[in-house]
């Protein structure tokens, strides 16, 4: 049987308690982490949201508390009234906030019973992550998980303060809304009341917020939730949390700074870290360069060095038709190496092929000099150069890729983290944020054919790039920015495009036709005609934020509720069937093939 609180009245979390409090008499509530019973005495350990402390219950004090404690078992929900004393000589623990004090019990009541759970709740449990995911309600219950939610309040706290006390006003954005340009699959919503209709859920607030500009709200900001429909991976939910921001009258010297701000004064007030406001910036095209990446981890070197030119004098025919024919051909040296063996530079070949990388040309420093298939095409003085390039050494490994720049950026810069991460090169407890600036403003998509915007359509080019939009679209450079912590791509915006005649030359170098671009964003073309300020803004993912500052491997140790690689929610089964009439009142007949 079950108790119930009447009467009583937390007075105290855990782990306010101290030795403070000697002497006062106490009511604490929460569950059962550990019950030991020791010579006439049972101690518990109770865990509520802060921590534990241990309680004693005594059949001194109190029998019929003592008779209860003996069926008391793990996870457990208590209440207890008791009286703060210092611990015994000699069983203080150090390893508790509260190990200097236990409660003696005069009460204890037993507020409802728990079956054994599937895991301890503990720090570091090692079950599998679906048995986690189907008991959130426990897995949320364990320490790690409780102060990685605190965390993330309190990061919210401290972005919302920053932006309140910087003019910015929170403005919630629709849901049920039309597809926007962020360029990944929409979540679609039926309409029961316009039958074939559907609304998307938004990819961002994109739209919105800048027509929020034209309506002259100024300055924006809000924690929106994001959908994408998208294939998921460790940073990567379909559903998550931007900070979404946009400013008007702005350029990208007022953004970046003010950014740079609000992400200091967040290390600071949630992980006590100092960080300096400034950040290193890269242009897209020096961070593809020296890192294959145009979200580059700078917490270790292993840049990427270019030899073409030395190549293409040489004689080893697959490196000199790479750099004549438009190619390129680069290197990274993997200090101290040389011993690898044949069969693991032969994988980390297969690794570079993922990227598409045709092969892996090696060189290994020694005591005699170069040591490699391909020396014998080099000839002292190339091989020289190549050294002097790669800074390398004897005991060093150097690895070639000759290819396009794509593809040498994409094996490369694949390598250079995955030797990084073998070889752990990678310091701990290091916060390496960065801007990657001026990226091109399209990408070519080689399966359609056409050109694609590589942040947004509604993103402006530089202006002295503009009159290339038409004769040259692969040259033009855009206004955006992305924010990189530690190689991950934390947020992203631009400087917008505010005029009508842009954005349908933009629109037009995207292939879109006049009808096209009137029927899918004809409101804002609209709006854009009637005094829009230059405006601009960004859009971090709270998540990723989160999960680096809490150390974390996947955003969904940082997401209450998060959904697995295959979308679906363990806990409640979403998404779920429906019944025949939600289908027909919704106007929808499921055509399913059967699954082989
Ligand atoms: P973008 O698409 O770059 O820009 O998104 C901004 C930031 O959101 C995070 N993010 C994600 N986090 C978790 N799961 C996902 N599936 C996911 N996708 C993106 C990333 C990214 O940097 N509207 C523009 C912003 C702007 O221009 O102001 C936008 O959404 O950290
Ligand atoms: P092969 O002459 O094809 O046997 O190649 C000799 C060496 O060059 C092997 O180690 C290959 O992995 C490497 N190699 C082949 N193609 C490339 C390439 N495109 N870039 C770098 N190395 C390559």
């Amino acid at each position: 049987m079950s108790e119930s609180m009447s009467g009583i009245t937390r007075t105290h979390y855990c782990t306010e308690i101290s030795a403070v409090n000697q002497g006062q008499t106490v009511t604490l509530t929460g569950w059962v982490d550990t019950r030991r019973d020791h010579g006439g005495l049972v101690f518990i350990d109770l865990r509520d949201r802060t921590g534990i402390i241990q309680v004693v219950i005594s059949p001194d004090i109190n029998p019929a508390s003592f008779d209860k404690a003996g069926e008391v078992r793990s996870e457990y929900v208590l209440a207890v009234v008791g009286k703060v004393s210092q611990r015994p000589e000699g069983t203080v623990n150090p390893n508790l906030a509260t190990g200097e004090v236990e409660v003696l019990v005069d009460e204890m009541r037993i507020l409802n019973r728990a079956k054994t759970p599937p895991f301890y709740i503990e720090d570091g449990v090692e079950v599998d992550e679906n048995l986690r995911l189907r008991y959130r309600y426990l897995d949320l219950r364990r320490p790690e998980m409780q102060q990685t939610m605190m965390l993330r309040h309190r990061a919210g706290r401290s972005v919302r303060e920053f932006l309140d006390q910087h003019g910015f006003l929170e403005i919630e954005t629709p849901m049920l809304t039309r597809s926007t340009p962020e360029g990944a699959r929409d979540y679609l919503v039926p309409s029961r009341i316009n039958p074939g209709r559907f609304y998307a859920l938004p990819q961002s607030p994109q739209l919105y917020k800048q027509i929020l500009m034209v309506a002259g709200m100024d300055r924006y900001y809000q924690m929106a939730r994001c959908f994408r429909d998208e294939d998921l991976r460790a940073d990567r939910q379909p559903e998550f949390t931007q900070i979404d921001i946009e400013m008007s009258f702005v350029q990208v010297e007022d953004i970046l700074p003010l950014m740079e701000e609000m992400i200091a004064r967040l290390c600071r007030e949630t992980i006590d870290l100092e960080i300096t406001a400034s950040f290193p910036r890269l242009t897209y095209q020096e961070a593809m360069d020296r890192f294959g990446s145009d979200k580059p981890d700078t917490r270790f070197g292993m840049e990427i060095k270019d030899i073409t030119d030395v190549a293409a004098g040489c004689g080893f025919k697959v490196f000199a038709s790479a750099a004549q024919g438009g190619g390129q051909v680069r290197c990274i040296n993997a200090t101290g190496c040389a011993g690898m063996s044949r069969k693991d530079i032969d994988d980390l070949a297969k690794f570079a092929a993922i990227y598409q990388a045709k092969g892996l040309a090696y060189m290994i420093v020694n005591g005699d000099g170069i040591k490699s298939a391909i020396t014998k095409f080099f000839n002292d003085s190339e091989l020289d150069t190549i050294r002097e390039r790669l800074d390398a050494r004897e005991g060093d490994l150097l690895l070639f890729v000759a290819d396009k720049p794509d593809v040498v950026a994409a094996a490369l810069g694949a390598l250079r983290l995955h030797l990084a991460e073998r070889l752990e090169m990678i310091p701990k407890n290091k916060y390496n944020f960065l801007w990657v600036t001026d990226f091109p403003l399209f990408d070519y998509d080689e399966e359609e054919k056409r050109w694609v915007a590589m942040h947004h359509p509604f993103t402006s080019p530089r202006e002295e790039d503009m009159p290339l939009l038409e004769s040259d679209p692969g040259r033009v450079r855009a206004q955006a920015y992305d924010m990189v912590l530690n190689g991950i791509e934390i947020g992203g915006g631009s400087i917008r495009i505010h005029r009508r005649e842009m954005q349908e030359t933009m629109f037009a170098a995207l292939g879109l036709t006049g009808e096209e671009a009137q029927e899918k964003f004809g409101f804002m073309l609209d709006a854009f005609e009637y005094g829009t300020p230059p405006h601009g803004g960004i859009a971090f993912g709270f998540d990723r934020l989160i999960m680096l500052l809490a150390g974390r491997k996947t955003i969904r140790d940082v997401i209450p509720f998060p959904k697995t690689q295959s979308a679906t929610d363990l806990m409640n089964m979403a998404p779920g069937g429906v019944d025949n009439r939600q289908l027909k009142e919704l106007h929808i007949k499921l055509d399913i093939k059967e699954k082989k």
